[in-house]
């Protein structure tokens, strides 16, 4: 038994499952980490080939790293050892998209996470219309509501299997008429993709409103 506040409560026993890391391969990891690290949002990101191609490919381990400048991350893995297109053409050409679309594109989103090969468009493949950026020469998808045009700043390795955190500073953000006001996003009517466990996803649920509390004004970086 614990004192509470004011009162006794009972402290239930719980199982709980130790999980060594160490001698598990990296399958399983990886399996743990994405069913842990939830939910998350996804960068469905543009870049462009040395041919000229314009590749198309998710990443849902992604985040933001800085807010003055603006930075985003995504974490690149490889298959079978060899980098992905995106990783291969932002180092390249140190500029990409991160477009961010709505729950109404969860199928496209989905589908853009088959591997082609280099010389396959899956903006093609899918017959997604692009717009012409402003700053870097990779284009946007047109259809989604938020478009962040990027410039590499930093490509970081990591691990055993060579995944790569590439950084970009965002240096225009597109956003739909009337998605935001004063620079707030209104994320009920962006409706954005979550990205669990597997090949699952989920939308918003309820949106549980506080009171602001400590330093929310500066935030990270
Ligand atoms: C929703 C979703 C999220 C994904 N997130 C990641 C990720 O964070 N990192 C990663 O390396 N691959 C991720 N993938 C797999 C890549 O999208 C996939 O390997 C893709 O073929 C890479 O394309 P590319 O070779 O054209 O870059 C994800 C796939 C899906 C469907």
């Amino acid at each position: 038994m614990v004192r509470g506040r004011g009162c006794f409560q009972i402290r239930q026993m719980r199982t709980i499952v130790k999980i060594s890391p160490a001698p598990l391969p990296a399958q399983d990891l990886y399996k743990l980490l994405t069913g842990i690290v939830v939910p998350r949002p996804i960068a469905w990101v543009t870049s462009r080939s040395d041919k000229g191609v314009v590749n198309l490919a998710p990443f849902s381990c992604f985040t933001f790293v800085s807010s003055k400048p603006p930075m985003i991350g995504i974490n690149v893995g490889r298959r079978l050892g060899e980098r992905k297109d995106t990783a291969v053409n932002i180092e390249r050409a140190k500029e990409f998209v991160v477009n961010i679309g709505d729950e109404t594109m969860i199928e496209d989103i989905h589908r853009t996470g088959i591997a082609h090969p280099p010389h396959v468009s899956e903006v093609e493949v899918l017959g997604l219309e692009v717009a012409e950026c402003d700053y870097v020469k990779v284009p946007r998808l047109a259809a989604t509501p938020i478009s962040l045009e990027c410039r590499l700043h930093q490509s970081l390795s990591f691990g055993e299997t060579g995944s790569q955190f590439i950084v970009g500073e965002v240096v225009l953000f597109h956003i739909r008429d009337g998605l935001s006001q004063n620079c707030k996003i209104d994320t009920a009517k962006l409706r954005p993709v979550c990205r669990i466990g597997g090949p699952n996803y989920a939308s918003l649920g309820e949106i549980v409103s506080m009171q602001h509390v400590g330093d929310v004004r500066t935030g990270p970086g």
